[in-house]
């Protein structure tokens, strides 16, 4: 079996939802066993933000989801990572979680992977394109083989509505107070890039 890891951090909901549509894209892959496990959250952040019902109700959703381990990095041969915008890079959650893998990246235990962002900002210039470049850096020092979303396959790009993604990620606007779900285009896309990580995984690894 090929294994596609899913591991993300989502304060409201939004990128809970796309990295679902992610791991069904994965999922089409026969031979292919997703799982999808959430970056843990900072105790700070849990009593900043508990008691506001947006935030509330999105953990509760998630609830059930296993926390993100280093080895589940070891286990898989293909990480597709899910994560929001924080003043236009990965939120500090996953920054740790990177940070504190660097007994893998001393010991190469991530080179050759594949790998690939979904992220969501909150207006359509607050990130989209920056969070997956400046995510692409430290994936680059673990040494993975990173997967973009290529014109051919998602021509939805040809856009100027802010949908679906960049060439650098899928992705979606959750609006300037979170209101706005995943567009049907923002989840085809991210359904495609789930499969195109599980499908090169695949070629690479078996
Ligand atoms: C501390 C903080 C910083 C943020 N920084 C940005 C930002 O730089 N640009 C932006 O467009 N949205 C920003 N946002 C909005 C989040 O990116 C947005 O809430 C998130 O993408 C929604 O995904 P989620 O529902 O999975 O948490 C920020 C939110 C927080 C809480």
């Amino acid at each position: 079996m090929t294994k596609v890891l899913i591991p993300y951090y989502s304060t409201f909901g939004h990128i809970y939802t796309m990295v679902k549509a992610a791991a069904e894209g994965a999922a089409q892959v026969d031979g292919v066993e997703v799982k999808i496990v959430r970056i843990e959250e900072f105790d700070a952040v849990k009593a900043a933000m508990s008691g506001q019902d947006a935030y509330d109700q999105a953990q509760e959703m998630q609830k059930d989801v296993p926390t993100a381990t280093h080895e589940d990095l070891k286990w898989a041969d293909g990480i597709l990572w899910g994560i929001p915008t924080r003043y236009g890079t990965m939120p500090a959650q996953m920054k740790q979680f990177l940070d504190s893998a660097g007994s893998l990246w001393m010991n190469g235990e991530l080179e050759g992977k594949v790998t690939g962002v979904v992220t969501s900002t909150g207006s359509i210039h607050g990130g989209q394109e920056t969070t997956a470049l400046t995510t692409f850096v430290p994936l680059m020092h673990f040494g993975m083989i990173y997967v973009g979303l290529p014109y051919g396959e998602n021509p939805e790009q040809l856009t100027t509505d802010g949908i679906g993604g960049s060439p650098y990620a899928a992705s979606t606007v959750a609006g300037p107070d979170g209101s706005s779900q995943p567009d049907e285009r923002d989840l085809t896309m991210t359904r495609r890039l789930g499969k195109r990580i599980a499908e090169t995984a695949k070629k690479l690894h078996g």
